[in-house]
């Protein structure tokens, strides 16, 4: 697969290729998603829950996403890989949110960030791009702003919602965004953002209309039996798998069935 660059990426809109899109956390899961070919591993702001245990994402740190990127680019060779930047590491003073979006690029080794906002980002998403960082816009629902909308909630739902969403995709496409996130939108209204924009649109949540898709990696492995939004797909039920593996390494630990001398050394045996 070659290296999937901002214009190849832009370039699948204009041929109808689907783009693949999937959050990714270290290095052993990113050599998959590379195996995968999928297109874009993002570090998302959602491992301050599916990894730090937290209830949203605020808590993540521009360290916190940092780490995690260092890990998955070791995993990877041409799947692009972007980074989210946390709550506060943009929101605050222009200088700082800059610094932090090339810390990004230079210590995390990503490709492109993402921003979550509609146009109260639109100038930063400019004064970004302009320095030669690729910037995706995360427009609908914002979970960085889950206290203002009082929960995780469709948008979209009244005209108002619609036209703010429209409104947002167009001026953040002004503002020199190369792609638009799209979470949690009602499917008709993702649909006509897809159409109007000449970027590519990326859903969660927001119907089959897109232009690609992308969701929690953790979500499609199934590894929470207690987490089944409508919008997820669980391609693996890996909770069972994994607590089955847990369970019997367990039981032959206890009964002494595990090791043998099979998985040991000896003076007589040949080494590793
Ligand atoms: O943080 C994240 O993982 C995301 C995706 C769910 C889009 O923003």
């Amino acid at each position: 697969m070659p290296h999937l660059t901002i214009p190849r990426l832009q370039k699948k809109k204009t041929t109808g290729e689907k783009i693949t899109m999937i959050t990714c956390y270290d290095a052993s899961f990113a050599r998959l998603v590379e195996e995968a070919a999928i297109d874009i591993a993002l570090v998302g702001d959602s491992l301050g829950m599916v990894i730090q245990g937290h209830d949203s994402t605020l808590p993540v740190t521009v360290e916190d996403i940092i780490y995690h990127c260092r890990a998955v680019r070791r995993g990877l060779k041409e799947t692009h890989l972007m980074a989210d930047m946390p709550f506060m590491s943009y929101q605050g003073p222009r200088r700082e949110a800059m610094k932090n979006a090339g810390r990004m690029i230079k210590e995390g080794r990503a490709e492109s960030i993402k921003l979550e906002g509609g146009e109260e980002i639109a100038d930063l998403v400019h004064a970004i791009n302009k320095i030669g960082i690729p910037v995706m816009a995360h427009i609908g629902l914002k979970p960085q702003q889950v206290h203002k909308m009082g929960g995780y909630k469709i948008q979209g739902q009244n005209p108002n919602e619609e036209e703010t969403i429209l409104k947002e995709a167009r001026v953040l496409q002004e503002a020199g965004a190369f792609a638009i996130l799209m979470e949690g939108v009602l499917l008709e209204v993702a649909q006509k953002v897809t159409e109007q924009s000449s970027l590519p649109t990326i859903g969660i949540s927001s119907g089959p209309h897109c232009d690609g898709q992308v969701l929690v990696l953790y979500d499609i492995l199934g590894l929470d039996p207690g987490f089944q939004p409508k919008f997820v797909k669980k391609y693996l039920d890996l909770h069972s798998l994994a607590l089955k593996a847990l369970n019997q390494y367990k039981t032959e630990v206890q009964q002494g069935r595990f090791p043998t001398l099979e998985h040991a050394f000896s003076k007589k045996g040949k080494g590793i």
